[in-house]
């Protein structure tokens, strides 16, 4: 267990393994899109549990597990043990026993810890109360294939300080990019994972101010999963932290703009930009399948 690589955030790669899981993402998609049998893991059994909703990581998993050739498991807490209070631990150790690789979408980050902790298999994190790794996988893939490189750039995350917004945090240390930050007061990230990355991240309040001169423009939904009840109140406190035209225009002139969605068109994200010819937000998407392949192709091959 103590040797079993996991994905719970970025840093549990290196910049060269991410940069070169994102190469080989792309490889993979084009060869998947070219008809290439890629059904290199057969009878490896990914367990998916789930304790929030999802239609992008579920469907991109499980489409994902099944052209390697292998099987995926959806397991949710209402009808396991997991939901009925089976310690955490006791879970990992025997479902870990039965699969070769898991995902886990849940709430408090300690869930997935404590399970990876546990488990003798690789353990990814599909989305936690604090970081989803996985989407920004896609992200960088989708950013490397319209522009190159992201090193050096310019991104400017508009709105919640959430669990993305955090995961940008990490990105922005091992894709090495400045990251810029306009929200809110009381809707920042951790300030502890600012201030570890002070020398690329800021907190910028004026989002305007902060779109200036950017290579990409990110945002996301201003009340999260689990956070429904304080949806009016978060559409008082984001009143002008929307993605848009104008903001749009304050960027460079070549700027990119990403949303993991689902999208609340109206509040983060203008109706506008989401339904432009050349929006990249459904490539994005696309995108957490060809990723996500890539992901437990290099966790299968670790734990060999
Ligand atoms: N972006 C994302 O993770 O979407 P789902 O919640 O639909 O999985
Ligand atoms: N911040 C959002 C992301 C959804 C993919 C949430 O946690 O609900």
């Amino acid at each position: 267990m103590a040797d079993t690589r996991h994905f719970l955030t970025l840093l549990d790669f290196s910049p060269a393994e991410l940069n070169d899981m994102i190469e080989r993402a792309i490889a993979m998609k084009q060869a998947h899109k070219s008809g290439a049998d890629q059904r290199h893991f057969p009878g490896k059994v990914l367990g998916m549990i789930f304790a929030k909703s999802s239609t992008r990581t579920r469907v991109s998993f499980e489409a994902g597990m099944a052209q390697l050739g292998g099987h995926a498991m959806f397991l949710s807490p209402t009808d396991t043990q997991l939901g009925r209070g089976e310690p955490i631990e006791d879970s990992a150790r025997v479902i870990s026993s039965m699969v070769d690789i898991i995902m886990i979408r849940t709430f408090g980050h300690d869930i997935v810890e404590t399970f990876a902790a546990n488990s003798s298999v690789p353990v990814i994190n599909a989305l936690t109360d604090d970081y989803h790794p996985c989407q920004l996988l896609a992200d960088m893939q989708t950013y490397v294939e319209h522009r190159g490189s992201i090193a050096g750039k310019v991104v400017t995350w508009v709105g919640d300080g959430n669990n993305m917004a955090q995961s940008y945090i990490n990105a922005a240390r091992q894709f090495d990019f400045e990251l810029r930050i306009a929200c809110p007061e009381g809707y920042e990230p951790s300030p502890a994972l600012v201030e570890a990355n002070r020398d690329r991240v800021s907190i910028v309040r004026d989002p305007v101010i902060a779109a200036e001169g950017a290579d990409l423009l990110v945002t996301d939904v201003w009340a999260s999963m689990g956070q429904e009840q304080e949806q009016q109140v978060r559409e008082a406190a984001f009143d002008g932290y929307q993605l848009n035209e104008e903001l749009l225009s304050r960027a460079a002139s070549d700027a990119l703009y990403m949303h993991c969605l689902p999208a609340h068109r109206g509040e983060e994200i203008s109706s506008g930009l989401m339904d432009t010819a050349d929006t990249v937000i459904w490539n994005e998407a696309e995108n957490r399948l060809h990723a996500q392949k890539a992901l437990m192709e290099t966790l299968l091959l670790a734990n060999q």
